[in-house]
């Protein structure tokens, strides 16, 4: 203990001075429930505005507890999103992107045929040193060989699928996706568990609902802590609801899936209060990426009064509705402005377990307890990464993008559309077209849908000199902290050194 630093001992002393007493009667670490949601966008929520207020499960739990309106995933799309939650690491940093292109994102398994690599320390490993019990509900996504079976990186137990649902392939060069329970396949998704294409029914966020309450209820049982890592996927495409939910929303079938989902966070939270575990219990929700615009209207969801969508690093590709719950622990009905990370999950969830994040490798994540417990403000960038490229970076309330792309003309004009709807002339191009020498720069909280580029000073990446007078009007070109560096790397134009990355990167 004598390299624990006073931070973390400060974090020890919180956890053990408000835990309740294990079986063995110590002091128990606080049970983790994280909610990730997919595609689901920042607008899908009645808390963020949306119109048709169907989700009173999850805005009781905002009023209950503290919602993050600047709240980011890592990459905007659901392998690399979810590698980041997992290892607190940028997906250019844990192996989740792809070398095949500039600023192409990549998944698993049609991009990157790999998975998650042994070298990386996931949070249900990590959670293993302080006592917890793992499981993953839902969807994986980080490879499907079995090196990368989710039981092979800490968790204890499965029920879900390692790839998304969409198919069905019905053949044997393209089978259907399967579903494992712990080690063992189940059945396949379209057979042994049914998505009826044409209606929009299968039972898949019921059985998931279950799977929930029944882990919380034996880890309850048992008075061990446990991490429930609840990935469901109904809001992707082929959306998908059970027979009482279809037909129900306002909104058309993506609104049934969003309903039936905000009905089973209501009941797992009743089920954490009738168990009397709320207040040992911290829940985040959030979402992995952007809604799909391709998808939309019928099949995707909302990303309120941003830019563009999934796949992209404008802001409606990247920022997520987010809540924190933790009665009597996290103030309610607050809402906090820190700039958060789905990588923060990882870090903060750690601090709740007592642990320290591993020393021997660069970590993105930082703890969220001091925005969440004492309502503290820290400074850090947000880095928007697509693939392999810095895409952008945004430092309080200004983003500065140093490429900006949506698709190709050659998909565009095969209907692929990231951002129906939206043309802003020079920022939602069909070519990458490059900014690190004069970056584009938004000011967020006057101008949230990136419609209305900053004329800035260009500065001099070293010396931060003003270079030329481009200014209209007189806003200074942020310098972020720590990224300066990195922007300096793109200038070069040169896919980022690991070793050189670290040396600039962002956290140190
Ligand atoms: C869902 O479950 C109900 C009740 O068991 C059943 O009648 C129905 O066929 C199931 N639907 C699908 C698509 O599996
Ligand atoms: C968007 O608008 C610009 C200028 O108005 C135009 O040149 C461009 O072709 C438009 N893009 C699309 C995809 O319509």
């Amino acid at each position: 203990m004598a390299a624990v630093t006073a931070v973390t001992r400060w974090r020890l002393l919180l956890v053990l001075s408000t835990a309740a007493l294990g079986a063995a009667g110590a002091p128990q670490p606080p049970n983790i429930l994280l909610l990730l949601m997919d595609d689901m966008g920042w607008g899908d929520l009645g808390v963020y505005g949306e119109p048709s207020r169907e989700t009173p499960n999850l805005d009781r739990m905002a009023a209950e507890g503290m919602l993050f309106p600047n709240f980011y995933t890592a990459n905007p799309l659901c392998s690399p999103s979810r590698a980041a939650l997992l290892t607190g690491r940028l997906p250019i940093r844990n192996g989740f992107y792809t070398t095949s292109g500039h600023a192409r994102n990549a998944y698993t398994p049609q991009e990157i045929v790999g998975g998650i690599p042994d070298s990386e320390r996931l949070l249900p490993e990590l959670l293993k040193e302080a006592g917890y019990v793992s499981k993953i509900v839902g969807k994986w996504h980080l490879g499907h060989r079995p090196q990368f079976h989710p039981l092979k990186h800490g968790f204890d137990e499965w029920f879900g699928s390692p790839n998304c649902h969409f198919g069905p392939y019905d053949n044997r060069a393209r089978p259907n996706i399967p579903v494992y329970r712990d080690w063992e396949m189940v059945g396949r998704y379209y057979e042994e568990f049914p998505i009826n294409l044409k209606t929009g029914e299968a039972n898949l966020t019921q059985i998931y609902l279950q799977e929930a309450l029944d882990f919380i209820r034996r880890q309850q049982a048992a008075r061990r802590p446990f991490f429930l890592y609840w990935a469901v996927d109904a809001t992707h495409a082929p959306v998908y609801a059970s027979k009482p939910f279809l037909g129900t929303s306002q909104r058309g079938r993506y609104g049934d899936a969003v309903r039936e989902i905000d009905d089973s966070v209501g009941k797992i939270l009743h089920s954490l209060q009738d168990l009397g575990i709320a207040e040992s219990t911290f829940v985040f929700f959030t979402s992995d990426n952007g809604a799909a615009l391709i998808s939309a209207p019928k099949q995707g969801g909302s990303n309120g009064p941003f830019l563009c969508g999934k796949q992209t690093t404008f802001e409606g590709g990247m920022r997520e509705p987010a809540v924190a719950w933790w009665p009597g622990r996290i103030p309610a009905g607050q809402v906090s402005h820190q700039l958060g990370s789905i990588m923060d999950l990882f870090t903060t969830s750690l601090s709740l377990a007592g642990l320290e994040p591993p020393r021997d490798r660069a970590i993105d994540g930082l703890s969220l307890l001091p925005a969440m417990l004492q309502g503290q403000l820290m400074d850090r960038p947000i880095f928007y990464y697509r693939g392999n490229t810095l895409m952008a970076v945004t430092l309080g309330q200004y983003k500065a993008h140093f490429w900006t792309w949506t698709n190709s003309w050659e998909e565009f004009r095969q209907g692929i559309d990231f951002c129906p709807g939206q043309n802003v002339s020079g920022v939602t191009t069909h070519t990458q077209e490059e900014h690190t020498r004069l970056p584009l720069i938004f000011h967020l909280g006057r101008d949230p849908g990136e419609r209305f580029p900053l004329r800035p000073k260009r500065r001099d990446v070293d010396t931060g000199e003003a270079m030329d007078d481009g200014s209209r009007d007189g806003t200074a070109w942020p310098q972020p902290r720590d990224a300066c560096s990195c922007q300096g790397l793109e200038v070069a134009g040169r896919i980022l050194p690991w070793s050189h990355w670290r040396e600039c990167g962002p956290v140190t």
